[in-house]
């Protein structure tokens, strides 16, 4: 069994969050990006190591996610597990804790932008209850090759059962872990 823990981004690994972002999404956010999310009260930035043994020194980052919270909505803008990592249950187990975060906020919505080919992506949001309502055209520009942003939505995360359906999904998310060899030590979960 590997643990994991999952917390808040620090200042110590902010390379290590920015070389992440350069393999996972081609290098979303620099430095001074992921800098001001360290300094923002609205911001939710949050890191995936994995610890050999518990109490150990934790290995070099495996994933990353963030959300911002403006007015009563909470915008996913990260979420990236490393390659070699993925297929896990890691993402999900991010998301999760995203979700968590924004409840625990009071924040009433979630919402992303996610591009139209990524279909591993949508299929992880769509576990969650996230439905597409819109579509931007051409958001995403690579040289002369563009390509379509759906904007994904998910209600209801200030409803009264909505709780109990976190709770379910963090069950979920430790055996689907357990199964991949994983046990989450962190509180964020
Ligand atoms: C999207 C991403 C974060 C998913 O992380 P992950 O750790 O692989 O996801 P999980 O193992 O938790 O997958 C949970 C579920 O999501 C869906 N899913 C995830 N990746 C998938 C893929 N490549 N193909 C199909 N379904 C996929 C499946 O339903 C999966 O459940 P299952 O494994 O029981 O079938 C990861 O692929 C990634 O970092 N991609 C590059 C960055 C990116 O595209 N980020 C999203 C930007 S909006």
């Amino acid at each position: 069994m590997n643990f994991l823990v999952l917390t808040p981004l620090t200042a110590d690994l902010l390379p290590e969050a920015v070389a992440l972002d350069q393999q996972c999404l081609g290098g979303l956010w620099t430095l001074e990006g992921y800098q001001r999310e360290l300094n923002s009260p609205n911001s939710d930035l949050l890191v995936l190591q994995p610890q050999r043994e518990v109490g150990t020194s934790s290995e070099p980052l495996i994933g990353i996610a963030c959300l911002w919270a403006i007015l009563e909505e909470a915008h996913i803008t990260v979420l990236a597990i490393a390659p070699q990592y993925q297929r896990q249950g890691l993402g999900q187990a991010m998301l999760c804790a995203l979700l968590t975060s924004a409840h625990q906020r009071g924040l009433e919505w979630a919402t992303l932008e996610v591009r139209s080919s990524n279909g591993g992506a949508i299929a992880l949001y769509q576990k969650f209850g996230f439905e597409e309502v819109g579509k931007r055209r051409n958001y995403y520009q690579d040289g002369n090759q563009s390509e379509d942003a759906l904007i994904l939505w998910r209600k209801g995360l200030q409803h009264p059962e909505f709780a109990q359906t976190l709770r379910g999904w963090q069950e979920t998310v430790s055996l689907q872990l357990r199964r991949s060899g994983w046990q989450l030590l962190s509180p964020v979960l």
